[in-house]
């Protein structure tokens, strides 16, 4: 099984590399950037995997390619939402050409995405619009913020589940699809893929302070500097507010509300939200929703695949980069 997904994942390379290919200069050199710059494929990895429990047609390669590229596509939207200068190790699309051309480039690949999603048929096109359709109603209310009232966490989590879940899920899903695999099966992995997508969102929010520039290719506290919410500020907030956070935990909190232009003191709130005890908890709660992901996974038969989906769903969550 590992070859096959080794070698799937050669395919799914070569293949995303010739789908953001221009003749146009601009297009192709802003296309071509964050594809030269790395990227962990994951969404590929999944799609693969999941296809390993069935008998894996011609299509599942082309599948994984256009969650790759609907990935990389919300990316260049993602860093110009959230004024990012690094991503993937290098300077960020709008860094390079600016606003435009960065919303430009995640159209562009959108397209290319829609183009290799046509051959697979109306139903994978239809889901993947609707999963496009989540995903940006998901940063959209990531940047309106909870309504008058709502639970802030639990707006947060749904948040993630819809920027984040909802194309993990479509990976997977695509690769039960595309592999044969019985209707029940194949929602098993959309389940799967939910839990693992909100995980891997957490753990990616933990990084955010956790990591440094060279494990995770992005700066660190950029969440914090935007004022994204993440969860480790959120159960701070919570904390304070119900007085039951530790000493000194108000004052941070006052700090991270305020202005972090400056590289000094966005370094000062990082170190001290990093060693607060809810950014410990925030790392369980990535653990316990990656747990969930493995409970999900029950029902299918035994195989390795299966195997390798729960320990994906564990490295997921406790990820370093
Ligand atoms: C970054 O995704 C955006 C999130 C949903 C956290 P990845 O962490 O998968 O980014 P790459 O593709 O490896 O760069
Ligand atoms: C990324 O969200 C999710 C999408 C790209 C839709 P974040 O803004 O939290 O991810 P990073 O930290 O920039 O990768
Ligand atoms: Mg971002
Ligand atoms: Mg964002």
């Amino acid at each position: 099984m590992r070859d096959t997904v080794v070698d799937g994942l050669a395919q799914v390379e070569e293949a995303v590399r010739d789908a953001v290919r221009s003749a146009d200069p601009l297009a192709d050199d802003a296309a071509g950037h964050l594809v030269r710059a790395g990227g962990k494929r994951t969404r590929p990895l999944l799609c693969l995997l999941a296809a390993q429990l069935g008998a894996p047609g011609p299509l599942v390669v082309d599948a994984a390619v256009v969650v790759e590229l609907t990935h990389l596509a919300t990316l260049y939207h993602d860093d110009v939402i959230d004024s990012a200068t690094e991503r993937r190790g290098v300077p960020s699309a709008q860094q390079v050409w600016g606003n435009t051309v960065a919303i430009l480039t995640g159209d562009l690949l959108f397209a290319r995405a829609s183009v290799i999603g046509a051959g697979l048929g109306p139903e994978a096109v239809s889901i993947q619009a609707r999963t496009f359709e989540r995903l940006v109603l998901g940063e959209m209310r990531e940047t309106v913020g909870p309504r008058r009232g709502e639970d802030p966490v639990a707006h947060y989590l749904q948040v993630l589940s819809d920027k984040t879940g909802s194309l993990i899920a479509t990976s997977a899903r695509f690769g039960g699809m595309f592999s044969g695999l019985p209707a029940e099966q194949v929602r098993v992995l959309v389940e799967y893929g939910e839990q693992v997508g909100v995980a891997f969102q957490l753990a990616d929010d933990v990084l955010d302070l956790a990591a440094e520039r060279a494990e995770s290719g992005k700066t660190p506290g950029t969440d914090l500097r935007e004022h994204v919410p993440t969860l480790p500020v959120l159960l701070l907030r919570r904390a304070v507010a119900d007085s039951s956070a530790p000493a000194g935990s108000a004052e941070l909190l006052a700090d991270l509300d305020g202005d972090l232009g400056d590289d000094e003191a966005l370094a000062d709130v990082v170190a001290r939200l990093r060693a607060h005890p809810v950014t410990a908890d925030a790392r369980t709660e990535a653990r316990r929703w990656s747990a969930r992901a493995v409970e999900a996974l029950a029902p299918l038969p035994a195989l390795p695949a299966r195997d390798a989906l729960a320990a994906v769903a564990e490295a997921l969550a406790d990820r370093t980069g």
